[in-house]
């Protein structure tokens, strides 16, 4: 034995002397590195190619006089407790020469010496460097742990273990799945457990384990020490879930998606329509997202069917989607849009037309109004009717931009428009009203902008009759007068003139009124300026979190019940976007599902009357946040729910203050008297 030892020895001394000549060899400097127990440490070794030539090699990392890692032509070989731990990096600048190591989950036991040594196969002499580069590496710091986790890939149902040892095992070990503690995973914890030595075990692992984990070592003194590794659990790709029916509008784009999961990535999807493959390549207009979803640039009756998606990925799939059927639907039209811009002065009132018809059977859909900074529509003192927007009284506040927007099962329709109110209020005499007699009409009239030296005449007719007549108003009554002699049981048409000394005049809106008849019963009085809706707003929306989603709840209109037809719930993202869902019930109840978290929602409740005139609640805002978050903060789902309740129903009131302050301070602007509500 120690003659065949000398003997080799003997070899490599003649050997070296006879490349020392030839090739220059020379002694490397050994390298001293430090690094922590869970760290990571680059190793980077250098390749004396001869001639400096690049040439097939073969690399040899050594450790306590073993072989613990070899790379030779793009493979790679490991032995424990290395395997996984060395991977071969690119340093920032590669060169051709250099070949560098990641040796990563550092423990205490790499503490010590590593070899690198680099040789030529199949080429004498086979290398340039006997004694290979050493490096010395101490592994120093908050040593409390002596085998940290390693990154580990498993399939989906298998048992994961993940390692964490600590140094002696009166240590506590803490496990964090994603920066959150693992027991605080509801839907883990009956699969999940930390033996005595430190190590998580997940049995059986579900597609959702999936994640980085962090091992917490923490020392009686308060030390602490943590190390992570990643858990990638792997499977067939599968369906998550299939909408039972989609409705995608007639003559536009649309997107049927595929909600799949995958991992490892999906490698090929196939769509089937109505039993049969459905291939994008031969189908024209109809192409493949990069998600497997389906583009479908124009939407035409061809496209009803049902669709079914069967999503693949290296290890398979897990079958095909439940059949989703595709409606095709047409959207909303216009039959009356209003003007870009409405100009009004303050007090004087305005109508804007907008109109619309449903494209599949025509009928009237619901037309929704909101204002597109996000504010309430001036409460009280607007209607809408046959999708009309009125408001009376126009107030500074009710400049802006307002939006129209009728909503089908395919799509939302909008038109925009925009009012903008003069500072003056209009000279016109407004706020006509009248009581009738059977004979006479007593009428009142508020005047317009204070002007000196007006004249007052009313204009009178039966409301078949072309024909005004009139009647001057003498100077001693100013803002009232009386018409006599007029047929019992009768419609009339009224207005008010107001001529100043240059002769200039203006009329105030006309009003219809019925005298009675001569019995005395009063025949219905109408006033162009009563704008009470026939239903009252939806009043105290709530918007509760349920595990199956957002309940939102909201008590009855103080009055009207009567004449209420349904409510319309009303949820859009942000303030200015499309309502994402738009759901007629006669509850006083709604539960909105599926959301997509991480965003901001507005909720308003509109009472729709019988006929179609409406009336909206205030609007409530909801911020969802990302599921990853809600986990974060509840140890437990009531924990969780009670949360989250608390921060609805501070933004709520927050909202509803704002509101009520507003509302306030028009209020005081317009007439200085206290508000009412
Ligand atoms: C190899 O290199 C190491 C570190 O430089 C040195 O300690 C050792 O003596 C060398 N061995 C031989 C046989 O040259
Ligand atoms: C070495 O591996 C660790 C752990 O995976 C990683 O965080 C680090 O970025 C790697 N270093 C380099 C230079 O690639
Ligand atoms: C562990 O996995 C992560 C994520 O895939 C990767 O960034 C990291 O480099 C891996 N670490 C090791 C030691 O392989
Ligand atoms: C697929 O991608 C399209 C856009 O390319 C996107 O609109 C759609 O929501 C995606 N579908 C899924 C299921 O992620
Ligand atoms: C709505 O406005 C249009 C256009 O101004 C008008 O023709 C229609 O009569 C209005 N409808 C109602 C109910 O006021
Ligand atoms: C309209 O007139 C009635 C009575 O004449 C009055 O009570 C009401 O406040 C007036 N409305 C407006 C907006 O000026
Ligand atoms: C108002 O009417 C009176 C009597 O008819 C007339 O004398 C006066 O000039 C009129 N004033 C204006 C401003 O028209
Ligand atoms: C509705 O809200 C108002 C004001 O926020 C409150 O005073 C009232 O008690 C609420 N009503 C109910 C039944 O919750
Ligand atoms: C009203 O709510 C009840 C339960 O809250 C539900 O069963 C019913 O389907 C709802 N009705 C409508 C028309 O939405």
């Amino acid at each position: 034995m120690k003659l065949v030892a000398s003997d080799i020895l003997l070899v490599w001394i003649t050997l070296g002397a006879v490349y020392s000549f030839e090739y220059g060899e020379y002694e490397r400097q050994p390298i001293f590195l430090t690094a922590s127990v869970g760290g990571w440490v680059l190793l980077s070794c250098d390749i004396d190619f001869p001639e400096t030539m690049p040439i097939p090699f073969k690399l040899y990392w050594n450790k306590n006089e073993r072989t613990i890692f070899t790379y030779y032509k793009g493979v790679i070989t490991s032995n424990e407790p290395y395997v996984g731990r060395l991977n071969l990096v690119d340093p920032p600048q590669p060169r051709y020469d250099t070949i560098t190591v990641n040796l990563t989950s550092i423990r205490e036991s790499d503490d010590g010496w590593f070899q690198c040594k680099v040789t030529f196969p199949n080429r004498t002499p086979n290398t340039m460097n006997r004694n290979g580069t050493w490096f010395h590496v101490s592994v120093n710091g908050g040593n409390l742990l002596e085998v940290p986790p390693i990154n580990q890939t498993i399939m989906e149902g298998e048992e994961a273990r993940l390692t964490c040892l600590p140094k002696d095992n009166a240590m506590k070990v803490i496990w964090y799945k994603d920066a959150v503690a693992v027991k605080d995973y509801q839907e883990m914890t009956h699969r999940t457990w930390t033996e005595e030595d430190g190590t998580l075990v997940i049995k059986p692992t579900q597609m959702e384990d999936n994640g980085e984990y962090e091992c917490e070592v923490i020392h009686e003194s308060g030390e602490r020490q943590a190390a992570r590794a990643f858990l990638d659990v792997q499977f067939k790709a599968k369906v998550l879930y299939a909408p039972p029916e989609i409705h995608l509008p007639f003559g536009r784009a649309a997107i049927i998606d595929c909600h799949f999961k995958a991992n490892p990535p999906l490698t090929n999807l196939n769509w089937e329509k109505d039993g049969f493959l459905y291939d994008p390549y031969n189908i024209p207009g109809v192409f493949y997202k990069k998600n497997g979803s389906l583009l479908i640039s124009k939407v035409d009756e061809s496209h009803n069917g049902r669709y079914t998606c069967t999503p693949f990925n290296k290890l398979g799939t897990q079958g095909p989607s439940p059949p989703m059927n595709v409606v095709v639907q047409k959207p909303p039209v216009f039959v009356a849009s209003p003007n870009n811009m409405y100009i009004r002065k303050l007090g004087e009132p305005i109508e804007i037309p907008c109109d619309a018809r449903d494209g599949n059977n025509g009928h009237r859909p619901t037309v929704v109004w909101y204002k597109k900074d996000g504010t309430s529509l001036p409460m009280g003192r607007y209607e809408i009717k046959d999708g009309n927007l009125s408001i009376y009284n126009v107030q500074e506040e009710d400049r802006g931009l307002y939006v129209c927007s009728v909503t089908n099962k395919a799509s939302t329709i909008t038109a925009e428009t925009e009012l903008l109110v003069e500072n003056i209020p209009s000279s016109a005499p407004y706020n006509l009203t009248g009581i009738t007699s059977s004979h006479s009409v007593y009428l009142k009239w508020w005047a317009g902008r204070q002007r000196v030296n007006v004249n007052y005449s009313i204009w009178y007719k039966p409301v078949e009759s072309k024909e005004w007549k009139t009647y001057y108003v003498p100077r001693s009554s100013y803002l009232d007068a009386t018409i006599e002699n007029l047929d019992p049981g009768r419609e009339y048409e009224f207005m008010v003139l107001c001529r100043d000394e240059r002769g200039e005049g203006l009329f105030s809106k006309a009003i219809k009124l019925w005298t009675k008849k001569s019995d005395g019963r009063e025949f219905s009085i109408t006033t162009m300026d009563s704008f009470m809706p026939p239903v009252g707003f939806p009043r105290n929306v709530t918007v509760t979190p349920t595990y199956k989603g957002f309940q939102v709840s909201w008590l009855p209109p103080e009055y009207g019940l009567e004449n209420l037809k349904f409510y319309v719930v009303r949820c859009t993202q942000g303030v200015e976007d499309y309502p994402l869902v738009s759901h007629e019930t006669r509850n006083i109840s709604h539960l909105i599902s599926d959301l997509p978290e991480g965003n901001q929602y507005g909720i308003q409740i509109i009472a729709v009357s019988y006929d179609d005139q409406q009336a909206i609640s205030e609007k409530v805002s909801i911020k969802i946040p990302e599921y990853r978050k809600v986990q974060a903060i509840s140890t437990g789902m009531i924990a969780g729910l009670a949360l989250l309740v608390i921060l609805f129903s501070a933004i709520y009131y927050v909202k509803s203050r704002w509101w009520r302050q507003k509302e306030k301070q028009a209020m005081y602007e317009k007439n200085g008297t206290s508000p009412k509500f």
